[in-house]
């Protein structure tokens, strides 16, 4: 790999089309991977997100960068039969793996996976009561816009829960995260994305160990929340610092 193949920072130039197509070459084992990358803990930052939303039965829910659409069918279980979840994304294959999925869960009602961009959602404002987002904010282009959006679509009283990776703090912990990293994930990532080079930049894997580096994380991030409008931002440390997962409310 060349320098000018790895990405300088967690934006440059090309990212929408690089991003598309990492999920794109991916979506097929984007969920073992994720399953790995986590050591099967991302079922508990999940529900942990479920109880952060707040009550979501009959409620209406976005779910955005929903990719293979985990958390939308946790919000679709909860909303039940007289609620509503959409779950957009900007990678149409990852979406038809969501619909794929779809077919083989018993929700009280479908998810309606779309197509569409968080830079600008194609929803009303104020039309949801929840909206949602787990480790998308990291392939986006501008944070603090996409936050916005996610601001401008809920309703007043409405919750937003956003669930993001992040390198841990403490020191130890840091070493053993950068080997698992490092060594464990980015060698079975591999396995299947060969090494391969996507749009002349880095490979999937590469890409999406590498972009934790340097990211927003913490107090800075709930401080684009507040900067939104969201009143109470505030964030929740997981996994030793490997996650975090940011609240608030919409007055
Ligand atoms: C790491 S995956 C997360 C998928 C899912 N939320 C989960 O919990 O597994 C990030 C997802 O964000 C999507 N994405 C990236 N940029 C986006 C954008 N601007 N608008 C909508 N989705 C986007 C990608 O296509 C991908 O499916």
């Amino acid at each position: 790999m060349t320098q000018d193949s790895k990405p300088n920072g967690t934006q440059f130039e090309g990212k929408e089309e690089y991003v598309k197509d990492v999920f794109t070459e991916i979506a097929s084992y984007y969920d073992e991977m994720n399953d790995l990358m986590s050591m099967g803990m991302v079922r508990g930052w999940h529900e942990f997100m479920m109880k952060k939303a707040g009550s979501i039965a009959s409620k209406k829910c976005l779910d955005v960068g929903t990719g293979t659409g985990e958390i939308a069918f946790m919000l679709a279980e909860r909303a039940g039969a007289e609620g509503e979840v959409v779950g957009v994304d900007i990678t149409p294959k990852m979406l038809e793996l969501a619909r794929s999925k779809m077919a083989g869960r018993k929700l009280p009602k479908d998810v309606a996976f779309e197509e569409g961009d968080a830079l600008s959602l194609r929803y009303e404002d104020s039309s949801f009561d929840v909206v949602t987002s787990g480790y998308m904010l990291r392939n986006v282009t501008d944070i603090q816009r996409s936050i916005d959006e996610m601001y401008r679509v809920l309703r007043p009283g409405g919750r937003v829960v956003v669930a993001e990776l992040c390198k841990p703090g403490n020191r130890i912990v840091r070493f053993f995260y950068d080997q698992h990293m490092k060594h464990r994930v980015t060698r079975l990532g591999r396995k299947y994305d060969r090494g391969e080079s996507i749009d002349g930049k880095q490979p999937a894997y590469d890409w999406l160990t590498s972009s934790v580096e340097g990211f927003p994380h913490g107090r800075e991030m709930a401080a684009k929340f507040t900067q939104a409008g969201f009143a109470d931002a505030k964030f929740y440390v997981k996994t030793f610092g490997a996650v975090n997962i940011y609240c608030g409310r919409k007055n």
